[in-house]
């Protein structure tokens, strides 16, 4: 990577990096050259994302770190800080799936998957944004949002309201930030090809069960437009850009990295 999305003199925090998306987003930031501190709730994925990027030659931390909790999220931030630099990027893509519609919903069901999605996304921007205002330095803030934060998806209810709900938060912290050369975006991924993460969490030792997924997102995959359903390193690819020189007059914005799932009007969905 050369040029305007070169990231090379950059740090990242991904919040969020299971084998699936958040290491495919954070090997895309890691191979712009961007030194990539993984932040994640389970020690297990913070680690073993750190050690995929080092392991292809980039530089990564694993910080494990609760990113609803303020304290937690001001002692990872600090670490980083100290082993890496000041954060410059920022991906925030905790989130947690619970499959459940409005009829079986729990009231704590709810709040804990609205709390996890929103408070997350608060909490780090926040802390991140003060420390870059501090040093009076540019930065850019990525939020993973999904296809489901435009859509009523069945059984989703807590899910595509906290998902889209943080459009409108990319929307409001843009224009808090502007004034100091932050940017901040979102990103959203779409049902993705498992493939790529079935591979990752083989490699670091995990049992995960990806049969059922291959085949169903294989023949949802028929009705997008562009044929197949992305990988994480697609959306490592638009966070490459939506963080770097090339984007720098990209803020508020939303990048779907969806293969036209939402570009499609409803009905052709029957050819
Ligand atoms: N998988 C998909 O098809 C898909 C589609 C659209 C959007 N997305 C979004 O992309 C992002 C990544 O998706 P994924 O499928 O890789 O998710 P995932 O569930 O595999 O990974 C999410 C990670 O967030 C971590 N996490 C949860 N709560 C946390 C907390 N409080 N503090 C720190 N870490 C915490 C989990 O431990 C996990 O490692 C999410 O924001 C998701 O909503 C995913």
């Amino acid at each position: 990577v050369s040029g305007r999305f070169d990231l090379s003199d950059r740090v990242a925090a991904v919040v969020g990096t299971s084998w699936n998306i958040g290491t495919g987003i954070a090997l895309g930031l890691a191979g712009a050259g961007a030194a990539v501190a993984c932040l994640d709730r389970d020690a297990v994925m913070a680690e073993s994302a750190a050690r995929e990027i080092s392991g292809q030659g980039g530089r990564a931390i694993g910080v494990q770190c609760d990113s609803t909790t303020e304290g937690d999220v001001g002692a990872a931030l600090s670490a980083v800080a100290n082993q890496l630099g000041t954060v410059d990027i920022l991906v925030n893509g905790a989130a947690h799936y619970n499959q459940k519609g409005i009829l079986d919903t729990s009231v704590a069901e709810w709040r804990s998957q609205i709390g996890v999605i929103l408070d997350s996304a608060f909490i780090v921007t926040q802390d991140v944004a003060h420390r870059l205002v501090e040093a009076g330095r540019p930065g850019s803030i990525i939020t993973l949002i999904s296809t489901a934060g435009f859509q009523g998806e069945v059984g989703n209810v807590a899910y595509c309201t906290a998902k889209s709900a943080l459009l409108n938060f990319t929307r409001a912290v843009a224009m808090d930030l502007a004034p100091y050369g932050i940017r901040a975006n979102s990103l959203s991924p779409t049902a993705t090809n498992p493939r790529e993460g079935l591979e990752r969490a083989a490699r670091w030792g995990l049992t995960v069960s990806g049969e059922g997924a291959i085949a169903s997102v294989d023949q949802a995959a028929t009705i997008l437009p562009l044929g197949r359903a992305p990988s994480p390193r697609h959306y490592g690819d638009a966070a490459v850009f939506l963080a770097s020189d090339a984007a720098e007059m990209i803020t508020g914005e939303e990048l779907r990295v969806d293969a036209g799932a939402i570009a499609k009007y409803w009905r052709d969905g029957l050819r």
